[in-house]
């Protein structure tokens, strides 16, 4: 299918997976609910608290503004403007340009990253999922007698210590995103991410509110706001800039396959801003949840992936209905996961069964049962294979690292290069049909300062 013969009214005509959001709001919440995810509620705290805070946290904030909003616009408008798989839209772009097909590796690598990216967040989201259920069922319910970080920190290093465990809550998460995957995604999941995104954030405020009562909130917010900039390394640069791009769901092709599926009449440029905006605030809310908690009960803030669990549990345990609270914490964790998962699936999915014809259900169980197996690298080097695997890292490790950090940069530079300097004005305006006086200003931007910051902030890594 070609982008020339698609009118849309933003309702009908379906383009390539029979596959639009109904609504404009739905787009930002389904863009959202990609965007939101471990990466905020996860990984922001614990890389802030392993990179020092403030200064980790105003890099951060300075790439999503500089680089994140502008590649957000790109990649919604490369998928809107051609209604197709990353690989393909790239190549479609690409050849009514004039400019070489060879640009579809960019779409490649990005569609190879959202999948190695997956094969390890259905672990995290087991670990969620099996938080849900310990939460629920009690165990850090403790009757009045307080638990401690030893009780909380020894349920979680008990957790990575167990292949069996991990191995069925990351099935149980994996088959539900297959089950959405294969059976369409705009019933269900539009419907849920409309009431689920808003009552995440409501959680979090009231555990906010929580944590600012019962913990250290100055330190917290000293810690997070406070930029010092002699704590900043030049490898936590490099963690910010990726970071940036990883929870945005940029270089994924995440944005480009959900662009797709956009309703022709959205704003391209308000969406990405309500997208990014939504997105930091949530991070910084995590981020101001569990900082008192880790002040309050002298928890190391560079305590690493475990900080969020080890350090959460303690408020359960402590408050009114902590249970209950508890519970449904984790599951919109669970939640949140999820709707970023469908998100970090859909794209093989979408290209594989356009590029070998396969029905949907087909592409989404090849997909579904490599992943499965891919991610048994990441379980075993929680345990029985802790050993470092490459640069010092472990497969977990190295995998994070190697997509959110080097793939991500790698495709977000090379976005912006064929955007700036590939594309030419009539595929900027079919990019951009609702937003036609962004273009100037977007091409300067995506030409110039989007390359350039990205390659100061990688050099000055190394
Ligand atoms: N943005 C998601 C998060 O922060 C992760 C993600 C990355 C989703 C890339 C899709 C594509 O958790």
């Amino acid at each position: 299918m070609s982008a020339e013969n698609i009118t849309y009214n933003g309702q009908a005509d379906a383009p390539a997976n029979n596959r639009i959001w109904r609504g404009r709001l739905t787009f930002v919440m389904a863009a959202a609910g990609s965007a939101v995810g471990l990466g905020n509620l996860w990984k922001f705290p614990y890389i802030a608290g392993e990179n020092g805070g403030g200064a980790f946290v105003l890099v951060y904030l300075a790439c999503i503004l500089l680089f994140g909003i502008p590649l957000l616009m790109a990649e919604i408008g490369i998928g809107r403007a051609t209604r197709l798989n990353a690989v393909d839209a790239f190549g479609n772009l690409a050849g009514k340009a004039g400019a070489s097909k060879g640009w579809k590796a960019i779409g490649g690598l990005a569609i190879c990253t959202s999948y190695l990216i997956l094969s390890f967040y259905i672990v995290v989201a087991g670990w969620c999922l099996y938080y849900f259920w310990i939460t629920a069922n009690g165990t850090f319910n403790t009757a009045g007698t307080t638990i401690d970080t030893a009780f909380t920190g020894g349920t979680f290093e008990n957790l990575l210590g167990d292949p069996v465990t991990l191995i069925i809550f990351s099935v149980i998460f994996l088959l539900i995103t297959f089950s959405i995957i294969s059976s369409g995604i705009e019933k269900g999941i539009e419907k849920a991410i409309n009431w689920l995104m808003p009552s995440l954030m409501l959680m979090l405020a009231v555990l906010i509110g929580y944590s600012a009562a019962n913990g250290n909130f100055e330190a917290a917010v000293d810690f997070l706001f406070s930029a010092d900039f002699s704590k900043l390394s030049s490898e936590a640069i490099f963690i910010a800039v990726g970071h940036s791009f990883f929870t945005l769901s940029l270089a994924s092709a995440a944005i480009i396959t959900y662009g797709a599926y956009m309703p022709a009449n959205s704003s391209i440029t308000k969406t990405a801003f309500a997208v990014a905006g939504i997105d930091t605030l949530v991070a910084l809310t995590a981020g101001l949840a569990i900082f008192p908690l880790v002040f309050q009960y002298g928890l190391e803030p560079g305590a690493g992936p475990g900080l969020m669990f080890i350090s959460l549990p303690l408020i359960f345990s402590d408050m009114p209905y902590g249970q209950l609270f508890g519970s449904l914490f984790f599951f919109m964790l669970f939640i949140a996961a999820l709707t970023s998962a469908i998100s970090l699936m859909e794209p093989t999915v979408a290209w594989l069964e356009r590029r070998f014809n396969l029905r949907r259900k087909t592409a989404a169980g090849l997909t579904t049962l490599s992943l499965w197996i891919v991610s048994l690298g990441t379980v075993f080097s929680l345990n029985i294979w802790n050993s470092p695997v490459f640069f010092g890292k472990t497969f977990f490790d190295a995998l994070d690292y190697l997509t959110a950090n080097v793939f991500m940069s790698f495709g977000a530079m090379a976005t912006a290069v064929f955007c700036g300097f590939a594309l030419r004005q009539p595929q900027l305006e079919a990019m951009f049909s609702t937003d036609p006086k962004a273009i100037p200003v977007f091409r300067v931007v995506i030409r110039y300062v989007v390359p350039a910051f990205v390659a100061v902030l990688v050099i000055s890594a190394f």
